[in-house]
């Protein structure tokens, strides 16, 4: 019974960090490996096809339905092509992105 017990809350303490533990560095490889650069950029920055996508991103949640969900000019990536937690580094990497700096606070720019 102890041993269960243990168990029991070792699980519980376990699920909710796996959940919280994206990975900015994973989502960047993600990121790439997953194609979204071709349309988005490297840093998410946007091109010719996509949207830029970083600094500050879209809440996580409306992200997943997005990217899953997409009928438009983006394709939709399925949980067998891209998983939750693929997805959620992803969500990471490009909030982890700093926004460029503002071109008043460069010298050379404000002559
Ligand atoms: C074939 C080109 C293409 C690829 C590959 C692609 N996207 Fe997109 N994405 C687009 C386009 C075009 C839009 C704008 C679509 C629209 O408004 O319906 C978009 C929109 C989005 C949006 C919504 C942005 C907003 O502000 O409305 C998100 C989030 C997104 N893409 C994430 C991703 C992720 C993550 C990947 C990789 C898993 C990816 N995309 C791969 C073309 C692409």
């Amino acid at each position: 019974m102890p041993l269960k017990a243990c168990a029991a809350a070792l699980l519980l303490c376990a699920l909710p960090f796996s959940a919280l533990a994206a990975d900015p560095q994973k989502g960047k490889i993600a990121f790439e490996k997953n194609g979204c650069w071709q349309c988005h950029g490297y840093v998410g920055q946007g091109g010719a096809a996509g949207k830029p996508l970083a600094p500050k991103p879209m809440p996580l949640e409306a992200f997943n339905v997005f990217v899953r969900n997409s009928n438009g000019p983006m394709p939709p990536y399925p949980k067998e092509i891209l998983s939750d937690a693929d997805l959620a580094d992803i969500h990471a990497y490009l909030t982890s992105i700093p926004a460029p700096k503002d071109y008043k606070s460069i010298p050379l720019l404000n002559q």
